[in-house]
C-alpha cells in the first residue's frame, strides 16, 4: 500500500481515535473463511496524561505500517503507548505483539488472567504484564478512566471488553462486529444505504462464521452491559457505531436468538448432485416451494463456499438438504457441510432431506447420525432409486409445499 492510500487517526470522542487497518487479501480468515471484500483491524487510541492502545494487529497485508502512519498522524509513534489493552487474543488483535515490545519495551499489557497467560503462551512475553479483572480501572488522567468488563466467550474464553464511561464509548472488539474492509469512512452516520445493506451481510457472515457457537455467551454480555450509556460501539471489525448504537446491538441480540432454531421466515436449499437426478428431485421440491409463496436462497456445494453456505442457513428458519447416495455415504461435500453445521450449532431448523441412489443407498444412515444432535424437525424424508418417478415427483413437490407452510407459520 502506498502511503498515499493510508489513513489518518479518526476522532471518536475528546482524546479518542479509531485507526483501522483494511485487510484486502485472498488469504482465508481463520484459514478458513474467505473475505473477498476484506476485513477491517481496528484500533483504538485513549489520550489522557498517559495513552492508550486499545488491541493490535497482526503483521497481516501491511497492517503495522498502517497502524505506524495512523498514530504518526496524530502526533504519536509505537513509543508513545503506555498501555497496550488487549481485549482478546486471537492473533488478528495481537499478532504483532512481539514487534509492538521491541519497538517499545515499558508499554504495559493489560489483559484478562486468561489474556495474559495466551500472551505468554503465544509470544513468550513475561514481563510488563498486567492481569486485570471485571470492574477494574485504568486511570490515563485527565479524566480519561477506562473500566473492563469481562465477556468471556465473546469470542475467546479470556475476552473482555473496554468502557469509557465520560464519552460512552464501549470497545467490544469483536462483539458487534463485522467483515468487509472499510475504506476511508469507519462511522455509522457515514455509509449510505447501499453500503449498510452490504455491511449487514457480512455482518451476518461474521456471526455466523465466528460467533454463532457462542451465541448464549453473546446475550449474556449483552445483559451484562444493558446498564451502560453506550453512546458508541467501537468494535476491532467494522463499522463504528456513534449515532444509532442501538442498531448493532440489537442487530447482534437478534442474530444470538437464531441459534435456537427459529429465524427469518426463509428456507436455505443446500444441494449437490452429481449426474442431475437428486437435482431433478430437488426442482419438484422448489416448485412446491415456489407455490406456497415462501422465501427461499439456493446453494450448491462444493461450488458455493462453505462460508456463505453457513450464513444462510443460519439465518433461515428451514433447510432442503438434497444430495444423492455416494458410496454408500453421503454426498461428501454436503457431509462436510453437515460437520460445520453440526460444529456452528446450527439447531432446532425444520428440515428436508431429498436424494436419489444409484445400485444401493446409505446416505440415510449416515445423515441420520450426523444430525441427531440438532434437534432438527426432520420432515419425512425421500429418496428414490435413479431419475425420479412420476409418483417421486408429486410427493417431492407435496415435501416442498409442507415445509414452505410451515416456515410460512401455516399448520399442516
Ligand atoms: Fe477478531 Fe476472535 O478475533
Amino acid at each position: 500500500m502506498d502511503v498515499t492510500d493510508m489513513l489518518k487517526a479518526l476522532p471518536v470522542s475528546d482524546g479518542i481515535y479509531c485507526i483501522h487497518a483494511d485487510i484486502q487479501t485472498d488469504d482465508l480468515f481463520e484459514g478458513i473463511w474467505p473475505i473477498p471484500d476484506g476485513v477491517s483491524l481496528n484500533t483504538y487510541i485513549v489520550k489522557g496524561e498517559k495513552v492508550a492502545l486499545i488491541d493490535l494487529v497482526r503483521d497481516w497485508t501491511d497492517a503495522p505500517k498502517q497502524l505506524e502512519y495512523a498514530l504518526n498522524s496524530i502526533g504519536l509513534d509505537f513509543s508513545s503507548i503506555d498501555y497496550l489493552i488487549l481485549n482478546h487474543l486471537e492473533p488478528d488483535h495481537s499478532g504483532w505483539l512481539k514487534e509492538f515490545r521491541e519497538k517499545n519495551p515499558r508499554a504495559a499489557v493489560l489483559s484478562t488472567a486468561k489474556g495474559i497467560s495466551l500472551v505468554k503462551s503465544f509470544f513468550k512475553i513475561d514481563t510488563g504484564l498486567q492481569a486485570v479483572i471485571d470492574g477494574d480501572t485504568l486511570d490515563l488522567g485527565n479524566g480519561k478512566v477506562l473500566t473492563f468488563y469481562e465477556t468471556p466467550n465473546v469470542h475467546w474464553p479470556e475476552t473482555m471488553v473496554t468502557w469509557d464511561p465520560v464519552s460512552g464509548c464501549l470497545f467490544s472488539c469483536d462483539a458487534f462486529g463485522s467483515f468487509g474492509a472499510l475504506g476511508a469512512k469507519v462511522f455509522d452516520d457515514e455509509f449510505t444505504g447501499e453500503e449498510h445493506a452490504f455491511f449487514e451481510k457480512e455482518c451476518l457472515r461474521y456471526y455466523a462464521n465466528i460467533v454463532s457457537s457462542f451465541s448464549n455467551f453473546v446475550e449474556k454480555a449483552i445483559q451484562k452491559l444493558a446498564g451502560l450509556d453506550i453512546k458508541c460501539v467501537a468494535p476491532s471489525h467494522g463499522i463504528v457505531w456513534r449515532k444509532n448504537p442501538l442498531a448493532i446491538i440489537e442487530r447482534y441480540q437478534k442474530y444470538a436468538s437464531y441459534a435456537k432454531g427459529p429465524a427469518e421466515k426463509e428456507i436455505a436449499v443446500i444441494w449437490g448432485s452429481m449426474y442431475g437426478n437428486t437435482k431433478a428431485g430437488l426442482d419438484a421440491v422448489i416448485r412446491g416451494i415456489e407455490a406456497e409463496g415462501a422465501a427461499y436462497s439456493i446453494h450448491r456445494v462444493p461450488d458455493e463456499n462453505i462460508s456463505y453456505v453457513l450464513a444462510s442457513a443460519y439465518k433461515s428458519s428451514a433447510l432442503v438438504l438434497a444430495m444423492p447416495t455416494y458410496e454408500y455415504a453421503m454426498f461428501p461435500p454436503m457431509a462436510y457441510v453437515l460437520d460445520i453445521f453440526r460444529r456452528k450449532h446450527i439447531y432446532g431448523k425444520n428440515v428436508l432431506r431429498i436424494g436419489s441412489w444409484g445400485w444401493a443407498g446409505g446416505a440415510r444412515k449416515e445423515y441420520e447420525a450426523a444430525v441427531a444432535a440438532l434437534k432438527w424437525n426432520n420432515l419425512e424424508m425421500l429418496e428414490w432409486a435413479g431419475y425420479p418417478s412420476g409418483d417421486n415427483f408429486a410427493a417431492l413437490e407435496e415435501r416442498g409445499r409442507k415445509i414452505a407452510m410451515l416456515v410460512n407459520g401455516i399448520q399442516i
